[in-house]
């Protein structure tokens, strides 16, 4: 009745790299993404790459951007490696390195800020866009990956546009991107819709979010109490510029 001990045996690529690791325990509202969940952390974690078989080539992609976001936030090198690399078909000796390093990176954030007073905030990079697109869209209609990636670009951009990330960092990443990501269209988004989602994410505080940032290529910091009219004015401003991301409708 207080929870039993566990062992995660993820199925999936986005499984692997993300939710198996770092004890987040939660299921989806309508009004908003993941807000009844819990921390309870599994006495173990076996991934069994065989399982990467059985899935079709979005699901594996979709966890492929949660492996990618690890080396965006944490570890250049991470990055450099997986962009040499294709995804399908299959080659196991590239994923077992991938997901291996992509997992300690989130083991060590995760050991130092379990319970994301602070730190692990950083795991979700893209993930302020990414939720509202899941939200809005309807659950399903977008794959968490590819919602993320869309939410990873936006992120991206806004470092950029404000003078974080240096343009040849951005360039970088917007061009491999658009490489592997498929555009995510939104239909009846007006800023009203974007603040009441935003808003209902349950890592907002006093009506502003702790938006995720990236330095440089490999580094990320967390920008504290960013107004969501600011980003709203950045997602018209990427929109207009992107649609190859995000089209609003
Ligand atoms: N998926 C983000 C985290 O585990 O913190």
């Amino acid at each position: 009745m207080r929870g039993i001990p566990l062992i995660q045996v993820p199925t999936t690529l986005l499984a692997d790299v993300d939710s198996s690791v770092g004890g987040k325990t939660a299921v989806n509202h309508p009004s908003a993404k993941n807000t009844i969940g819990s921390f309870k952390q599994p006495e173990y974690v076996c991934i069994e790459l065989s399982f990467l078989k059985t899935l079709p080539s979005r699901e594996l992609k979709s966890g492929f951007i949660e492996l990618l976001k690890h080396g965006l936030i944490h570890d250049i090198n991470l990055f450099e490696f997986i962009q040499g690399q294709t995804l399908e078909p299959l080659n196991f000796e590239f994923l077992e390195e991938a997901i291996f390093r992509s997992c300690g990176i989130k083991g060590r954030v995760v050991e130092q800020d379990e319970t994301e007073t602070g730190l692990r905030a950083i795991l979700n990079f893209g993930h302020t866009l990414g939720h509202l697109i899941e939200t809005h869209a309807g659950y399903g209609t977008y794959l968490h990956g590819e919602a993320v990636g869309a939410g990873m670009c936006f992120a991206a951009f806004v470092s950029w546009h404000c003078n974080e990330l240096p343009e040849k960092d951005w360039e970088r990443i917007s061009s491999y991107l658009r490489k592997i990501l498929a555009p995510v269209v939104l239909h009846n988004l007006d800023q009203d819709v974007f603040r009441d989602l935003i808003l209902h994410d349950k890592k907002t505080q006093n009506q502003a979010v702790n938006f995720i940032m990236l330095k440089k290529l490999g580094a990320s910091f967390i920008q504290y109490e960013t107004p969501v009219e600011k980003l709203w004015d950045e997602f018209k401003n990427f929109t207009a510029l992107y649609p190859e991301f995000v089209e609003l409708r």
